[in-house]
């Protein structure tokens, strides 16, 4: 029998939640652990179809049908595998690899390739306890590595000589190179790790398939990694993913941070639900790892310039995964470097109060607004507001996509209408208003922020309640600034009658003489009213 290429079907697992492939055919709820809708494979009213998206697979309570994201796609759309997979390609925005059974060939070279990464660990791991490792054991020690942690991370010593190539003497070389483990030079098999501490990076299915390796004596750069190789690939494999699953189920979150030892030390100190990338930025090959596990993420990073830097990268990253039932926030490490230093100097309590401090997305990307762009400026205020309008543009979900621009548009209303230093006409009292005009108004501000620029000071004095729920209505751009000019001269004109009844009632009470005063406001009048009439 042929095997296929189980690497392809993996990776859309990964980059697609069965939620979303089975949402495209039928309606699903979320109760409990599953999502439920009526099943598609039979005829029924109640739903007794149960999809669970951290497994990836559906069963139907009624019928027994039950299987994953491909084989619901086959079914529900009666198409044949290679038909699924190049849909369910297309769903993920990957690219459909040259479709082949895999040879004979290609799965024993997957066989000794996780052969070799596992007799590498155990020798590293041996040799971590032998003279030759002393010092490398004393550092790993001095960072507060247990001797369980270090079993269970599977934490070794490569030595400076050639290990790997002299253990493996016999293997042929080409399969040694294709681990990453060693190169070949001028005088034969030589070792890509030597006197490195080192940490083996496991796949999703617990396979070490490749290993990172910290320098011990200050020499740069201070980690390694083997390059990418046919089973590991950096920009896909988050560390410590195989050991947190469970947890980020459990926990109903994942949280991110920036180092692997950050990323363990988490992990040992109740944070189970924690992953790091390695050696490379985030990418969304990781989000849609996460995203697949679970929607909710916090994101922690260090303190420093970099890691604000990060975390505004890693922002523009995950909103196209965004959903209405996703929880996205940004811790940042205060007080210490990284968690690794908080959780060893001040403790878990203090790394709890920081990542329960952090900030929603939707905060978080106001606030990088703000701090990149001159708000005081219109010019910065404009390139602020576009980049707000670049970053949720990248929003699949619509309806969501439209709360955050509402949210914007509220926000850019109320925080930044004073550096709007419009002072002509406006320097009066404004009366009432009725709900129409209410909510008429806070539909412009809604729809036109320019307008809600422009003419700031004059809406804000109504005290408008933007949660108040709106009408839809239908006026455009013209009509919307024509209805506020002419709503600004009506509240105008109707204070400078209110100005002349005041004067005049103070005249009859023969006070100073008023009528210098009554002309002006007159002639005022007229101009206003005929401004009026060429308006409406
Ligand atoms: P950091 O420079 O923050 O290191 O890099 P760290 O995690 O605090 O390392 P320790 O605590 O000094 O041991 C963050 C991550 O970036 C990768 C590593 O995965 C590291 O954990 N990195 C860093 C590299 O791949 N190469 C490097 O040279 C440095
Ligand atoms: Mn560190």
């Amino acid at each position: 029998m042929t095997k296929y290429d189980n690497n392809f079907t993996d990776q859309l697992r990964e980059h697609l939640s069965i939620v979303d492939v089975v949402s495209r055919r039928v309606p699903l709820v979320k109760k409990g652990q599953n999502y439920w809708g009526c099943c598609p494979f039979h005829n029924e009213k109640t739903p007794s179809f149960a999809v669970n998206e951290d497994k990836g697979f559906f069963h139907c309570f009624g019928c027994g049908k039950s299987g994953d994201i491909i084989s619901f796609t086959m079914e529900s759309e009666h198409v044949d595998f290679k038909t699924a997979i190049s849909e369910l390609a297309d769903m993920a925005g990957l690219k459909l690899p040259e479709y082949k059974p895999k040879s004979q060939q290609q799965i024993d070279a997957e066989e000794s390739y996780i052969s070799i990464t596992m007799a590498a660990a155990k020798l590293y791991a041996e040799k971590l306890f032998t003279p030759d490792g002393a010092h490398a054991l004393e550092y790993i020690r001095g960072r507060g590595f247990s001797d369980e942690m270090i079993k269970k991370y599977g934490i070794g010593y490569a030595p400076k000589n050639n290990l790997i190539a002299n253990m493996f003497a016999n293997t042929k070389q080409d399969k040694l190179i294709a681990t990453g483990l060693c190169r070949r030079g001028e005088f034969g098999m030589y070792d890509f790790f030597r006197d490195k501490l080192m940490f083996p990076i496991f796949n999703a299915r617990g396979q070490i398939v490749a290993f990172s390796g910290r320098s011990l004596d200050g020499s740069e750069p201070k980690y390694i990694n083997t390059t990418d190789t046919e089973m590991f690939h950096k920009r896909q494999t988050l560390f410590g993913f195989n050991f947190a699953r469970e947890n980020i189920h459990r926990a109903n979150r994942a949280i991110i941070v920036e180092g692997q030892i950050d990323a363990i030390q988490m992990q040992c100190n109740g944070f189970g639900e924690t992953v790091a990338p390695l050696g490379t930025a985030l990418t969304e090959d990781h989000i849609a790892i996460i995203c697949k596990a679970n929607r909710n993420i916090i994101f922690c990073f260090d303190g420093d310039n970099a890691g604000q830097k990060a975390a505004a990268r890693a922002c523009g990253i995950v909103l196209p995964f965004l959903r209405d039932n996703s929880d996205v926030r940004f811790a940042f490490v205060t007080g210490g470097k990284d968690p690794d230093e908080i959780l060893r100097k001040s403790g878990r309590a203090e790394m709890e109060k920081i990542i329960n401090n952090a900030v929603p997305l939707v905060d978080f990307l106001w606030n990088i607004a703000n701090k990149n762009f001159l708000i005081k400026t219109p010019s910065g205020r404009t390139q602020a507001e576009k980049f707000l309008k670049q970053n949720t543009d990248k929003i699949q979900d619509n309806l969501l996509k439209y709360e955050y621009e509402r949210d914007y548009k509220n926000r850019r209303y109320k925080e930044w209408r004073n550096y709007n230093n419009q002072t002509d006409l406006s320097n009066i009292d404004v009366p009432e208003i009725d709900n129409v005009i209410k909510n008429t108004l806070v539909f412009i501000v809604n729809k036109y922020p320019e307008l809600a620029e422009r003419y700031g000071d004059f809406i804000s004095r109504f005290k408008l309640n933007f949660d108040m729920i709106q009408k839809d209505i239908n006026l455009d751009f013209n009509s919307a600034e024509k209805y506020l000019v002419s709503l600004k001269l009506q509240k105008y004109i109707e204070s400078l009658e209110k100005q002349k009844r005041d004067l005049m009632v103070n005249s009859l009470s023969g006070k100073n003489d008023v009528h210098e005063e009554i002309r002006r406001i007159d002639e005022e009048l007229i101009r206003m009213h005929e401004k009026f009439d060429l308006l409406v």
